[in-house]
Order: structure tokens, then sequence, then C-alpha cells
């Protein structure tokens, strides 16, 4: 018995879990909001928009080449929240889709198989002309080229930047509709649409909860919202035993 055998009283089916930069916090990567984050050191404007891209595109490969270097460092691993959620939708005999907003591949590392990379991928390129993608691990620069173009074009990071369209929408939308329960992992919910996702999920008839460190700015569309470090409360709440015995 725990905390959440008393909040989440009944079985599953269909499950869909969006996490944010607070689950790969522990492994060491940093989130965006934190007063030492992501966006305290640069400006959005500069390294997470098109226009950012157009007017100084060195600096935008320079930005995200840091962060692919950090996340392919050998100290970087997934933690034990990535890990839960693994195991979890290995013995679920529901539909459990997993979203994601981070651009590292610490979930797919933790052995995740169901993964919705909503706002890109850092390991991956993106043909400028064509929009084809390449696996990526080394640096690249506007001197960088496709393979897939014949003459070869320009790539760009394959990032969902702010005033472009995230991915995966028709497929999530849809999950969300099917929900019957949705988990929140990790996120500030300060970024649309997928601070949205609780408001519907939770139209569609989804139970909602969220796991996070603070309060989130969405915190009151919840259903439940528990605080505290995701390697701590995700093993506790995605234990397969817990579910296999509420079920039913
Ligand atoms: P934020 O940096 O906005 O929020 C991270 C959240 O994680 C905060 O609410 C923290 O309280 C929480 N947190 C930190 N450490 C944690 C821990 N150990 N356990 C649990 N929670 C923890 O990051 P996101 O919400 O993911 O988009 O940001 C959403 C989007 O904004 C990002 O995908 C990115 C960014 O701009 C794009 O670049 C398109």
């Amino acid at each position: 018995m725990n905390e959440f055998n008393t909040i989440i009283p009944s079985g599953y089916n269909n499950i869909v879990v969006l996490t944010g930069a607070g689950i790969s916090a522990e492994s060491g990567i940093k989130t965006f909001r934190a007063s030492d984050g992501l966006w305290e050191q640069h400006r959005i404007e500069d390294v997470a928009t098109p226009e950012g891209f157009a007017a100084n595109p060195q600096q935008v490969y320079r930005f995200y080449n840091q962060r692919r270097q950090h996340l392919l460092g050998h100290q970087i691993k997934p933690n034990a929240a990535h890990i839960a959620l693994a195991e979890f939708e290995r013995s679920f005999k529901g539909h459990f889709l997993l979203v994601t907003q981070n651009i590292d591949n610490l979930h797919e590392r933790a052995g995740s198989q169901n993964v919705l990379h909503m706002h890109g991928e850092l390991l991956k390129s993106r043909c400028i002309q064509s929009g084809q993608l390449l696996e990526t691990i080394r640096d690249i620069d506007d001197q960088s080229r496709c393979q897939c173009c014949n003459p070869a074009k320009g790539i760009r990071p394959h990032i969902v930047w702010f005033g472009e369209m995230p991915l995966f929408m028709q497929q999530i939308e849809q999950a969300l509709s099917q929900a019957d329960l949705f988990v929140s992992i990790g996120t500030s919910g300060n970024v649309y649409p997928a601070a949205g996702f609780a408001a519907q999920a939770g139209l569609f008839g989804a139970t909602t909860l969220e796991l996070n460190l603070d309060t989130s700015a969405n915190q009151s569309v919840f259903d439940y919202s528990v605080q505290g470090r995701a390697t701590e409360l995700v093993p506790q709440f995605f234990n397969p035993h817990t579910f296999t015995e509420q079920k039913g």
C-alpha cells in the first residue's frame, strides 16, 4: 500500500503519460525555467524560433550541438523514473502511450517503446528542402548537408521551435480522447498545446494526475497533484503490482 492507492482507486486500460524536462533533471539535464535553467542563460527568441535561426544560424547550431554533446556524455543516463515507465509499459496489458516534450533519448534508452517526441529529437536533423530526417550524433553547422537531395541541401536541428507546429498532434489527440488515465510528469505547464492535454483528457473522462516537483501553472486542472521528485514518485506510482492489484 502506498499513498497512490488512496487517490487512484481503480484499474485502467488506456494510459497516456506526458513528460517534461523535470523527468530528466535527475539525469543531469537542465530544465528550461529553473533559476539556472536553459532559458535563464539563453533568449528563447535567439535559439528556439525560426526567426532566431534565420538571423544567426551558427548560434542556433552551436546551442543544439552543445546540448547533443552533453546528452551523449557518459555521465548522462536514464534515471529511476525513465526506467519505471519502461518497465511499466512492458508489463501493462492495456494501451500505453508516452508523449514527451523532451528532445533527449532517455526514455528510449530506458526501454520505452511507444514514445512520441512532440518537440522533436536532439539526435536527429532535418533536410531544409525535403524534411527528411537524418540520425545525428556529431555537430552540424551551415556547411552540413542532407543525404536525400541532389544537389545536397542544408540541414537544421529536428527541434520544434516556438511558432512551429508540434509533431504527432493527430495521434496524441486521438489517444487523449480514449484515455482513462492521463499522467503528467515533470512539466511546468507553461507551453501549449502540451499544457492543455490534461484538460482535454479530463473532458473525455480520463482521471488526471500530475507528478511534479513544484506547483505547475496548470495544477488546478488535474484531479490529483502530487509534489515530489520524479525518481521517487514515478516508480511508486507506476508499480505494475499496484496496477494489477487494482484491476478488477
Ligand atoms: P520547464 O523547465 O518549464 O519545467 C520543468 C518542471 O519540472 C518544473 O515544473 C519543475 O518543478 C519540474 N521538476 C524539476 N526537477 C524535477 C524532478 N526532479 N522531479 C519532478 N519534477 C521536476 O520544462 P517543460 O515543462 O518540459 O519546448 O518545458 C516545456 C517546453 O518548454 C519544453 O519542451 C521546451 C521549453 O521551451 C520547446 O523548446 C519547444
